[in-house]
C-alpha cells in the first residue's frame, strides 16, 4: 500500500511481458497479475545464447499466475514476431495497455572475436525485437489514448563493459528508442521509460557469485516497473538504474563548453586544442532535457556571430531553463541595428495580401491582388515586412543584449505610415533599441524601426519583444517610449467583420518573410508548447487592419495612418477571426477574437485613420505626396520621437503648419510638444494650437535649409503667424536641431 493508502491496481488493463518465462520478466508478470492485470506471458524458451525454443517456460509462469487466481495466457513467439504476440493479447483480452520489453540473450565476446552472428542476434532480439513488439502495439495505444511502455537497457550500455560491445550497443540503442517514443507518444498519453536493472537470473549466473545472485532478487526490481506502468504515474522518457531495492534516475549533464571560432574566421583544430580545458570543464554544467534545449546553444552562437540560422525570432512559449542571459539596458538602449535593405517586386505585396486573407471573391480586393489593376496598391500593414527584416539576426550585434532567442515572444506591434508604400522598390530599414524594461517574469525590448525609400521616411514600426525569463535585472517597470494599447469603449461595437482563415494561412503568410518553423512544423510547434503550428500574430493583425480599412476607409490606403495591437492568444490556421470595431473620431478601436473559442487574440488594438477633413483637395494638383516639406516633417517626427519628453518640458506648446502650394493650403501639420511625450502628425491640431504658421512649401524648405531667415521671412510676408508669436523662437530651436536634413 502506498503512503496515501491506495493500492496500485491494474483491473481491466492488459499487459504484455516479453521474455516472461523466467528471471525478471516472470516477476513483472506475477506482480501485474496479482494487481488485477490480464497478462500475456511471452517467452521463446530458447537458450541463454538465443538458440532453440520451447513452450515450457511461458506455460509454467501462466500456470503459476492462474494458480493464484490471476489471468494470463502464454505466447511462444520470438519478439521479432511482434505482431503475433500483440495479436495474442487482442485475441484473449481485446486490448493492449502495457508493453514490457524484457526478453534478452547474451553472446559475450571480446570485440576482436565478435562474429557477425554475435552482433546480429543481439541486435535482433534486444533492439529489433523491442521495436517490433512496440510498433505492433502502438496504434492500438494511440487509438485508445493510453499506453505504458518499458524498455530494458543495461549498465553495460550506459557505462560500457568488457566483452559486451554487441549487447552494450543494443542496450543503449533502446534508450534512444525510448526517448523518441516518449516524445511521439506524449499527446496520446503513451509513456515510455527505460530501466537498467541488476538482478540474479540465468543471464547473470556466469558473471555474478552465487551469494550475490541470491541476494539480488528480481522482486527488488519489479515494483519500479509496475509503478512506471500504472496510469497514475506521469513519468515519461526517463532512465532508471534499479537493483537490490534501490532506484536512481539518470540524466544528461553538459559542460558550459566553449566557442572556439571567431567571426568571419576559419575554425581550426588548434583552437579546439587550446580550449580543451574549458570544453571539458564540468563546473557550472547544464543539464539539457531536450533536443530543443540542447540546440538552443547553437542558435545563440549563430546569432552572436550574426550567421543565418534559418530562423531568427522564435516566439515559442518554451519550457526550457535560460542558460546564459544578461540584459544591460544602459549598454543596449539607443544602439542601432545594422541597416537592412529589402528589395521587392509587385509579387511580394500580392503574396502578402493573400497571406492576410484577401481573395478574388471580393471585388474590392482586386486592387491588392492584381498588378494590372488601375489602383494597384500595397496594403499599409505590408510595412511590417521590410521592418521585421531589420531585427533578424541584428539583435546579436547589440552589446548588453545577451538573450536566449528561443525564449522570445512577439508581444505587441505599432505601425505608423507616413506615405503609402510603393508596390515595388528597395527600402532601407534602421532599427534602434528604443528602450528595455523589466516585467519581472521577463524583459520587454522596444525595437523602433524606421523604413525609408531613399531619404523618404515611409513608415515606423515599434516591435515589443518579450523575453521570457530574462526579467528581474532591476530595471524600470515600464517606458514612456511605449506606444500604449487602448481599451475599447464599454458599448456594443459599431461594426463587426469576420473572416475564416484557411488551414494554409500560416503556410502562405510565412512566404512573406517570417519563416519560423513554429508556424508550419508540428513537432517544432509541439516543442514550443502548442498543439498545432500557430498563425503569425502579424498575420492576424493584417486581417484586422484590412477589416478597418474596408469598413471605414473604403480600402483607400492613403487614409490609413497607424495601427497598434497586443497579441493576446495564438490563432490556429482554419479558425475564424472576428473583428469588432468602435469608431471614435479618427480612432477606430478594435478587438479581434477567434470566433470558435471566443478568445481575444488582438487586444487593446486600434487603427488611426488620416484626418480626411484636412486632407488637401483632389484638385490641388495631386502633388501632395510630393511636397518637399513632407520629407522634412517626416524627419522631424523621427527625430523628436527619441527626445519627445525632453522637448515637451522645454517647449510646452502646440504648433500648427499650413503649407501652401500655388496659393492654397496643400498640407497641414501639427507638432504637439505639450501633451504626452510629444508627437508630430499630419492634419490640424487636435488640441488648440498655440501658434499657427502659414508659408509656402518652397519657403519652408528655404528656412529649414538655412537659406532664409525666419524673421526676414516674417517681415517679407512670406511667413504668417497667428497666435503666440513669441513661441516662434522656440520653434527656431526645433528647426535648427531637428530639421536639418
Ligand atoms: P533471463 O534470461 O532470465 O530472461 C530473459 C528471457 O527472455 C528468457 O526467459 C528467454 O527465454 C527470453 N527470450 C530470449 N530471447 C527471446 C526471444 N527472441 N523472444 C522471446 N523471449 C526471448 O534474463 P533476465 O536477467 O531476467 O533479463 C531480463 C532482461 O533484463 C534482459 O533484457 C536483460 O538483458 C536485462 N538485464 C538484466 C540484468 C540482470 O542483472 N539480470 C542486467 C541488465 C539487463
Amino acid at each position: 500500500m502506498s503512503a496515501s493508502g491506495v493500492a496500485l491496481r491494474f483491473d481491466g488493463k492488459v499487459a504484455l511481458v516479453t521474455g516472461a518465462g523466467g528471471g525478471l520478466g516472470r516477476t513483472y508478470a506475477l506482480l501485474l497479475a496479482e494487481r488485477g492485470a490480464s497478462v500475456v506471458v511471452n517467452d521463446l524458451g530458447g537458450s541463454i545464447k538465443g538458440e532453440g525454443k520451447s513452450s515450457s517456460a511461458a506455460d509454467r509462469v501462466v500456470e503459476e499466475i492462474r494458480a493464484k487466481g490471476g489471468k494470463a495466457v502464454p505466447n511462444y513467439d520470438s519478439v521479432e514476431e511482434g505482431e503475433k504476440i500483440v495479436q495474442t493479447a487482442l485475441d484473449a483480452y481485446g486490448r493492449i495497455d502495457i508493453v514490457i520489453n524484457n526478453a534478452g540473450i547474451l553472446r559475450d565476446r571480446s570485440f576482436a572475436r565478435t562474429s557477425d552472428l554475435d552482433w546480429d542476434l543481439i541486435q535482433r532480439v534486444h533492439l529489433r525485437g523491442s521495436f517490433k513488439v512496440t510498433r505492433a502495439a502502438w496504434n492500438h495505444m494511440r487509438n485508445q489514448k493510453y499506453g505504458r511502455i518499458i524498455m530494458t537497457a543495461s549498465s553495460s550500455g550506459i557505462y560500457g563493459n568488457f566483452g559486451q560491445a554487441n549487447y552494450g550497443a543494443a542496450k543503449l540503442g533502446l534508450v534512444g528508442l525510448s526517448n523518441t517514443l516518449a516524445i511521439e507518444g506524449q499527446k496520446y498519453n503513451i509513456q515510455c521509460n527505460t530501466i537498467a536493472p541488476t538482478a540474479g537470473s540465468r543471464l547473470t549466473q556466469t558473471v555474478l557469485p552465487q551469494e550475490l545472485l541470491d541476494a539480488l532478487k528480481p522482486e527488488f526490481v519489479a515494483p519500479l516497473v509496475v509503478w512506471l506502468c500504472h496510469e497514475s504515474c506521469q513519468e515519461n522518457g526517463s532512465l532508471f538504474e534499479v537493483g537490490a531495492g534501490w532506484i536512481g534516475k539518470l540524466r544528461w549533464e553538459r559542460t558550459l563548453g566553449a566557442t572556439v571560432r571567431q567571426k568571419d574566421q576559419q575554425m581550426t583544430p588548434e583552437a579546439v586544442r587550446d580550449n580543451w580545458e574549458r570544453i571539458c570543464d564540468f563546473e557550472n554544467a547544464t543539464k539539457p532535457k531536450s533536443n530543443k534545449e540542447s540546440i538552443s546553444t547553437l542558435y545563440e552562437v549563430l546569432n552572436k556571430f550574426d550567421d543565418k540560422a534559418g530562423m531568427s525570432m522564435n516566439p515559442t512559449s518554451g519550457s526550457m531553463q535560460m542558460s546564459t542571459s544578461g540584459i544591460n539596458p544602459a549598454e543596449a538602449v539607443g544602439k542601432k541595428l545594422p541597416l537592412t535593405e529589402y528589395t521587392y517586386t509587385n509579387l511580394q505585396p500580392i503574396l502578402y495580401a493573400l497571406g492576410v486573407g484577401m481573395t478574388t471573391k471580393d471585388p474590392d480586393h482586386l486592387k491588392f491582388l492584381f498588378e494590372g489593376n488601375e489602383e494597384f496598391s500595397c496594403l499599409p500593414t505590408f510595412g511590417v515586412i521590410p521592418a521585421q527584416d531589420a531585427m533578424n539576426g541584428g539583435f546579436a550585434s547589440i552589446p548588453g543584449l545577451n538573450i536566449d532567442f528561443t525564449k522570445v515572444l512577439h508581444g505587441e506591434q505599432y505601425l505608423e505610415m507616413y506615405k503609402p508604400l510603393p508596390t515595388s522598390g528597395t527600402l532601407k530599414s534602421e532599427g534602434t533599441i528604443a528602450d528595455i524594461f523589466d516585467k519581472g517574469s521577463g524583459a520587454v525590448i522596444l525595437l523602433d524601426v524606421h523604413t525609408y525609400n531613399e531619404k523618404d521616411l515611409l513608415c515606423y514600426n515599434q516591435f515589443s519583444i518579450f523575453v521570457v525569463g530574462a526579467g528581474g535585472f532591476g530595471g524600470k517597470r515600464t517606458s514612456d517610449k511605449v506606444k500604449v494599447t487602448k481599451d475599447p469603449p464599454n458599448r456594443p461595437p459599431d461594426a463587426i467583420m469576420s473572416d475564416v482563415t484557411s488551414v494554409d494561412q500560416a503556410a502562405l503568410y510565412r512566404l512573406s518573410g517570417d519563416r519560423n518553423p513554429l508556424h508550419i512544423e508540428p513537432n517544432f510547434a509541439a516543442f514550443g508548447g502548442f498543439k498545432k503550428p500557430i498563425l503569425h500574430g502579424l498575420c492576424s493583425m493584417g486581417f484586422a487592419a484590412r477589416h478597418v480599412l474596408k469598413q471605414y476607409a473604403n480600402n483607400d490606403v492613403t487614409k490609413f495612418k497607424a495601427i497598434k495591437a497586443r497579441f493576446a492568444k495564438p490563432v490556429i490556421p482554419g479558425q475564424t477571426l472576428e473583428t469588432k470595431m468602435w469608431k471614435d473620431g479618427n480612432l477606430i478601436h478594435l478587438q479581434t477574437k477567434v470566433k470558435e473559442s471566443n478568445e481575444v487574440v488582438l487586444a487593446g488594438a486600434y487603427v488611426i485613420l488620416e484626418d480626411t477633413v484636412h486632407k488637401p483637395k483632389a484638385n490641388d494638383t495631386g502633388m501632395t505626396g510630393q511636397l518637399q516639406s513632407d520629407l522634412v516633417f517626416a524627419e522631424i517626427s523621427r527625430r523628436i520621437k527619441n527626445v519627445g519628453m525632453e522637448l515637451v518640458k522645454k517647449v510646452n506648446a502646440i504648433f500648427q503648419w499650413d503649407i501652401t502650394k500655388d496659393g492654397s493650403t496643400a498640407a497641414q501639420w501639427t507638432i504637439d510638444l505639450k501633451n504626452g511625450s510629444g508627437e508630430l502628425y499630419k492634419g490640424a491640431a487636435r488640441h488648440r494650437a498655440d501658434t499657427t504658421f502659414t508659408m509656402s512649401d518652397e519657403d519652408f524648405i528655404q528656412i529649414v535649409s538655412g537659406k532664409l531667415n525666419p524673421q526676414k521671412a516674417f517681415f517679407a510676408g512670406k511667413l504668417k503667424v497667428i497666435g503666440n508669436i513669441m513661441l516662434s523662437q522656440k520653434l527656431e530651436m526645433i528647426l535648427k536641431d531637428y530639421a536639418k536634413l
